[in-house]
């Protein structure tokens, strides 16, 4: 969603009050010691989980390492609606995959968010488990039940917090709250604030039935049909896993977080049971400074995302000995697995004129832009405490379909979709500008459960330096044949008798979607990332032949090393990916916590 400049000035210019705190350091002249239990690199999304665990242990010593700074006082990372504005900003790594040849050679902006809380302070905030078929075949390529969605329970309730809408509109029946948690920090709701849209969604989902099916909550298990979005942003305000889980525990005195740090490299450091040891680690500063070594006494676990990670592992010494060669790199470990097989999600917008309210103003129109933010300030209520979306819905190609014959279905099962439907009640495309007038409503198609793998490689030996990006979209028949049929579904159910006082037809940069080598012609022109990446240290089980971690999240064929990321799905879930990166980063702070590392060290100090 493209934000227009006027209002970015303003809304990346303005902060909010700062606090002091405890144990958030700036500088490495600052950090009262070089050595720790634990130390975490990336203050992300899966890394606050695993430094909030970890140090309720008071005895338990942890480092976090941060290349970004502080999300304190980013008023853009507080406002809901505002997320997008922080993509190509101060907060964001501003990577750039290479060019695609299956999307007529264009490159595409790469948003990673570079502060506190990682990508979780700077996502649209779509909270989506995936379902159970998503989990049980992590079960099944790791060999360790433990993953299995009937296990995951308690790491389903325990990150959730799940809270009423702002509006306190009546939430009975679209949602199921069996199935959520209520005392966890990760504050999760339904809308905040109803708009019209939402009826017309509803009424064409009861009118198309058959295929547009009603789902009370995606979040049980079973993710097909539409339903409510439910997000992040309990309370109307950004919950990450900065909010929830770094800042109420940053007093502990065994937490450090020293932002500005980017790891440059981990250091081996000896070795153990025959494998190389990897016991500290490097990081500078700026590209200029000298690089500062820290040493882990139990473990370093890397949370540096599905980009970073590899990259970091691949500085290390610890990749595909051949990629390795090509940037100059001596490997230490041979692992063919790091940085391949990345998997994203990719969508396609689809844009009607609307008769009816939209948000479009409130990016055009700074008097409305104003009266809206004063409403949030005042209430956390109105759309700028919502997501750009209040339904989704998620959708399976039919089982006779012909692309099944000899292609094999990528989906986990049949409660994971191929293709999900995202409704705005808003202009979006990667293609165009937003027209200067006309309220619009558009409905995104992404392809949830592709086949094409992609790969994260070094540009160079310089740490500094863009690793090379290359997701490989739609490079499979099945996903060009699923994504199109994704668009024909889109365009069905925008026939139902409920739009039709209110869609006036598509948006002009749309019009040609008549046949099938139209909308594959639209799809290569207007697609765009929906930013989900993982794979690139895939977890699989300990005598799988490929993989990065096993089921313990230990990095093969090496000592005192983890992954606890996105990077470690080995299959991307039918959805947006952050709840089940804190669901497995849940997981796996109770993993290392029984391991024999923290008892061999913790523990055992706890009993002195
Ligand atoms: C624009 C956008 C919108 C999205 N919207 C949604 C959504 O609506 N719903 C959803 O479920 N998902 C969404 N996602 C995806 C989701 O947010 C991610 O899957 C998830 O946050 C990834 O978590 P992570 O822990 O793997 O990585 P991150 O949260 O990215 O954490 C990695 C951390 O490591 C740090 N780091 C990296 N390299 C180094 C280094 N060398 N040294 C030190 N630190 C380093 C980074 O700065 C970062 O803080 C979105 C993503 C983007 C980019
Ligand atoms: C990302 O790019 C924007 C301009 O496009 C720039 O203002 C911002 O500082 C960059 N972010 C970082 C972390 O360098
Ligand atoms: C990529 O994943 C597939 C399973 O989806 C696996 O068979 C293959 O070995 C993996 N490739 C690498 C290089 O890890
Ligand atoms: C367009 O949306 C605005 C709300 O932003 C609303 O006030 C206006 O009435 C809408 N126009 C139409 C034709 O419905």
């Amino acid at each position: 969603m493209a934000f227009p400049s006027n209002l970015l000035a303003f809304v990346l210019l303005s902060i909010l009050p700062w606090t002091a705190q405890a144990a958030l350091y700036t500088s490495s002249s600052q950090l009262p010691r070089s050595t720790y239990d634990y130390i975490i690199v990336g203050a992300g999304t899966a890394g606050n989980v695993i430094a909030a665990r970890l140090t309720e242990n008071p005895n338990c010593e942890v480092l976090v390492l941060e290349a970004g700074v502080s999300d304190e006082g980013v008023y853009a990372a507080t406002v809901p609606l505002l997320a997008p504005s922080l993509s190509k900003s101060a907060y964001d790594w501003n990577y750039t995959i290479v060019a695609q040849p299956n999307l007529n050679g264009r490159t595409l902006p790469y948003p990673r968010g570079k502060l506190l809380g990682g990508t979780s302070s700077i996502n649209y905030m779509v909270y989506t488990r995936g379902s159970a078929d998503d989990f049980d075949r992590y079960a099944e390529v790791t060999g360790d039940p433990g993953w299995k969605w009937d296990n995951m329970g308690l790491y389903r309730s325990r990150h959730e917090r799940f809270v009423p809408p702002t509006e306190g509109w009546d939430t009975t029946g679209v949602y199921n709250p069996l199935v959520h948690g209520t005392e966890g920090p990760l504050a999760v709701a339904l809308p905040n604030s109803m708009d019209p849209l939402s009826q017309i969604v509803l009424g064409a989902s009861k009118e198309l039935h058959d295929e547009f099916f009603f789902n009370q909550d995606a979040n049980s298990g079973n993710t097909l049909g539409i339903g409510f979005t439910q997000a992040t942003n309990g309370g109307g305000r950004r919950s990450s896993s900065s909010t929830a889980y770094l800042h109420p525990n940053i007093h502990r005195p065994n937490l450090h977080v020293l932002t500005n740090a980017q790891v440059t490299r981990l250091v081996k450091t000896g070795s153990k049971k025959g494998r190389p040891l990897f016991g500290a680690i490097e990081f500078q500063s700026d590209r200029q400074a000298s690089p500062v070594r820290v040493t882990a006494n139990t473990e370093i676990i890397l949370s540096a995302g599905s980009a970073g990670t590899p990259s970091i592992l691949q500085l290390s010494g610890i990749g595909d000995k051949t990629d390795l060669a090509l940037v100059g790199i001596d490997t230490i470990v041979d692992l063919p697995s790091v940085g391949k097989n990345l998997s994203d999600h990719l969508f396609t917008t689809i844009s009607f004129k609307f008769n009816g309210p939209s948000y479009d103003d409130l990016l055009r129109n700074h008097e409305v832009f104003q009266s809206s933010l004063e409403e949030w300030e005042n209430h956390k209520t109105g759309p700028l405490a919502n997501t750009p979306t209040n339904q989704i819905g998620w959708f399976r190609l039919p089982s006779d379909h012909p692309i099944f014959d000899g292609t094999p279905d990528p989906s986990a099962g049949l409660r994971s979709a191929h293709y999900e439907i995202i409704f705005s009640n808003i202009f979006h495309s990667h293609a165009a500008q937003r027209p200067s007038v006309g309220n619009f409503t558009t409905f995104s198609v992404s392809l949830a459960s592709p086949s094409s793998r992609g790969t994260v490689r070094l540009s160079s030996r310089d740490p500094w330096a863009a690793p090379l990006i290359d997701p490989n979209f739609l490079s499979t028949e099945f996903d060009r044949v699923a994504l199109r049929e994704g668009v024909k579904a889109a365009l069905r159910f925008s026939q139902a008798p409920a739009w039709k006082d209110w869609i006036e037809g598509l948006w002009e940069g749309c019009a040609n979607l008549n046949d099938d080598d139209e909308i594959d012609a639209y799809i290569r022109q207007a697609s765009d990332i929906v930013y989900h990446p993982i794979g690139t240290a895939s977890m699989t089980s300990e005598d799988a032949g490929w993989g990065v971690v096993n089921p313990d999240l230990k990095v093969k064929g090496v000592e005192g090393l983890r992954i606890v990321d996105a990077s470690i799905l080995p299959f991307i879930p039918s959805a947006h990916t952050q709840a089940t990166v804190y669901m497995a980063a849940e997981r796996a702070a109770d993993i290392i916590r029984d391991s024999a590392e923290f008892k061999a060290t913790v523990l055992q100090r706890d009993e002195l």
